[in-house]
């Protein structure tokens, strides 16, 4: 049963329970379709994670937790399937939280489903909590997609720009694009469409020359690791962002669920970035625009130390250091 949320909502779970099986916003074909797709097996569910069909951390938490709810309703042995699923993308630390929490739990398959419930509650405290750092009128930049899709519902840096839509903040999103696979282009340019927010998309190098022409108020980003002195891992780009931001004295915010920090890990220098297939470099959308044979470099992330995060923005409130995270 999905949270009230959805019931009216122009944006479906991302991913839900359905009692033998999973099923999925498939986000790879989106902004063309809606298509929802049934998992009915661990290895489909950790192709759909590599292949991005669901991504961004707090969803990977869900997925992860339902892959495990899935081996323990087929009667296989959990502890493989964790091991497979965890090793699909390695720098967002709530796959392996919602893997590990689903594993120990007595019930796995409830515990999957009140990851999920909880993930919506929590995004909409963070986004509670947010709306007081979006002053009315705000031009808000951020980067890939970190709304409804990126989580099981509302968002977390896009959720905040949602709470604060709501609250009558009129905010106004310049959306980064965000190569190489354009989650801001297809996933958050959507999504706002779909709320009816204001939303300009930009090419990512233009971030600069819109904060030196004065045309952003702040930047509000997702996490997929925060380290336990507070740096965090996030798409590629998002550093960048941040040392513009600091050089045009904008405030840098980081929005992020608990679930997202990880105190066993002490610095960003310690988080494994994932290295993603040259393909999604030189090609966009299965279309080739670099010669072949080019060589490609294609981190998926890229870590902003905690120095330049302006506050980060939890379901506890909002706090300028990483202390309170933990
Ligand atoms: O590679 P992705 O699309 O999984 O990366 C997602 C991001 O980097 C998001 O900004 C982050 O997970 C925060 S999602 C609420």
């Amino acid at each position: 049963m999905p949270p009230p949320l959805f019931e009216d909502s122009p944006i479906p779970p991302t991913i839900e329970w359905m009692g033998d099986h999973i099923r999925l916003i498939d986000q790879r074909k989106l902004p063309g379709e809606l298509v929802l797709v049934d998992v009915r097996s661990v290895e489909q569910l950790c192709e759909l994670i590599f292949d991005l069909a669901i991504r961004g951390a707090p969803a990977l938490g869900a997925a992860g937790a339902m892959g495990v709810a899935l081996a323990s309703v087929q009667g296989r042995e959990m502890a493989e399937a964790a091991s497979l699923l965890r090793a699909t993308r390695p720098t967002a630390v709530n796959l392996a939280w919602g893997v590990d929490r689903a594993l120990a739990a007595a019930d796995p398959v409830a515990e999957a489903v009140q990851i999920a419930v909880n993930d919506v509650a929590v995004n909409q405290a963070i986004g509670a909590h947010g709306t007081s750092v979006v002053p009315d009128g705000a031009r808000v930049l951020t980067h890939c997609n970190t709304g409804s899709l990126a989580c099981v519902g509302w968002g977390t840096a896009l959720g905040v720009i949602r709470s604060a839509h709501e609250a009558g903040r009129q905010p106004l999103v310049w959306v980064d694009e965000t190569r190489p696979v354009l989650q801001g282009a297809r996933l958050t340019a959507w999504e706002l469409q779909q709320l009816g927010i204001p939303a300009v998309l930009v090419v990512d190098s233009m971030a600069g020359s819109l904060m030196a022409a004065g045309e952003v108020d702040l930047a509000i980003v997702g996490a997929d690791r925060i380290a336990a002195n507070g740096d965090v891992a996030n798409k590629i780009g998002t550093y960048s962002l941040a040392v513009l931001a600091r050089y045009h004295d904008i405030p840098f915010y980081v929005a992020a669920p608990s679930s997202t920090t990880d105190p066993t890990t002490p610095s960003g220098s310690e988080i494994v970035v994932e290295l993603r297939p040259d393909a999604e470099v030189v090609e966009v959308g299965g279309i080739r625009l670099a010669p072949a044979g080019t060589a490609a470099q294609n981190w998926a992330f890229d870590v902003t130390p905690a120095e330049l995060v302006t506050g980060y923005i939890t379901e506890k409130g909002i706090s300028t250091t990483a202390s309170c995270l933990i």
